[in-house]
């Protein structure tokens, strides 16, 4: 059995293989609308989210599969004290696979531990999201052609931002990548970024602070999110909230293939204006959401489709 904490639980070529199997899903959908007939999500949600659970829910449901779950702990046994080891080891009487979003660190690692069925980290605190980096990387080959060679800028929150950890993890198994971490000094990527995958991986990179500076040499930026609920206290979190705002204006320094991705919601960072811009990808990477959790889920169960 195997679960999916990080992406690098994936090898290059099983990554290769689950976009390959997300395009199929994705031009020939009715191929797989009885792929988990008879078979059950949960999704157990211990954190809000709108698209990591919907989308995973609509992915089961287009296999022909059906879903249970909580959108959030006050509604679960969590609320009277039960364990999430305690958790899993039930919900493994109920479904065949689940995805977890916990609010701390290795939540969804420890119950994998005791779980009987798969268990996909759908978000672990300020740690790793998997599931958007498939998304990501899925979004990234099938617009842009390749994941290799590419100069892809990461701005804003890159201290707390999970996402922007996965996806960095994830890109320096490719040839050529270089990164520009866009960042105001206090949510600069954490150390074990920097030392233990960047530099540990001989990666060109360089952390700047000026969104403008950056923009002229970009083929992907990927704009995040302050993460409003990792914050200590308020009041950093209101001086940093408005410190990158993408508009119209700031698009005319990029060049015309560069792509702008975000994991989403979006708050203040991109400003409604550029959702018209051809080079606007985030909605269309929400859709890529859906077929990389198709994909994810026929690849944990085993199940092949002909
Ligand atoms: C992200 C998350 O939950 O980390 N959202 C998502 O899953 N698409 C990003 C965020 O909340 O800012």
């Amino acid at each position: 059995m195997r679960h999916l904490m990080s992406p690098l639980d994936f090898s290059v070529d099983e990554l290769e293989r689950l976009m390959d199997l997300a395009n199929d899903i994705e031009h020939n959908p009715e191929k797989y609308a009885h792929a988990c007939d008879g078979k059950i999500l949960a999704t157990l949600f211990y954190e809000p989210s709108t698209r990591t659970r919907l989308s995973f829910e609509s992915a089961m449901i287009r296999l022909g599969g059906k879903c249970l779950g909580f959108a959030s702990a006050d509604n679960s046994s969590a609320a009277k004290g039960e364990s999430v080891s305690d958790t899993i080891r039930i919900v493994s009487c109920y479904a065949d696979i689940c995805a977890m979003r916990h609010p701390k660190e290795g939540a969804p690692l420890v119950a994998s531990l005791v779980s009987g069925i798969p268990v996909i980290n759908a978000g672990d605190g300020g740690h790793q999201h998997p599931t958007q980096t498939l998304t990501d990387l899925l979004t990234i080959r099938s617009m842009k052609g390749r994941l290799d060679h590419l100069t892809i800028g990461l701005c804003g929150d890159l201290k707390f931002g999970r996402t922007v950890h996965s996806l960095i993890s994830a890109l320096v198994r490719y040839e050529g990548i270089r990164f520009l971490l866009i960042s105001p000094d206090e949510l600069r990527v954490p150390d074990y970024i920097r030392n233990d995958v960047l530099k540990a991986n001989h990666i060109d990179f360089e952390e700047v602070t000026k969104l403008e500076d950056a923009l002229p040499h970009l083929d992907l930026l990927y704009m995040t999110r302050v993460q409003k609920e990792r914050f200590f206290n308020e009041e950093d979190y209101v001086r940093m909230k408005d410190f990158y705002i993408l508009d119209k204006a700031k698009m005319e320094l990029a060049g015309p293939d560069m792509l702008v991705l975000h994991p989403l919601p979006r708050v203040n960072e991109i400003s409604v204006e550029v959702d018209s811009d051809p080079r606007a990808a985030y909605f269309k990477q929400a859709q890529y959401g859906v077929y990389a959790r198709m994909a994810l889920i026929l690849t944990l169960l085993g199940i092949e489709t002909k």
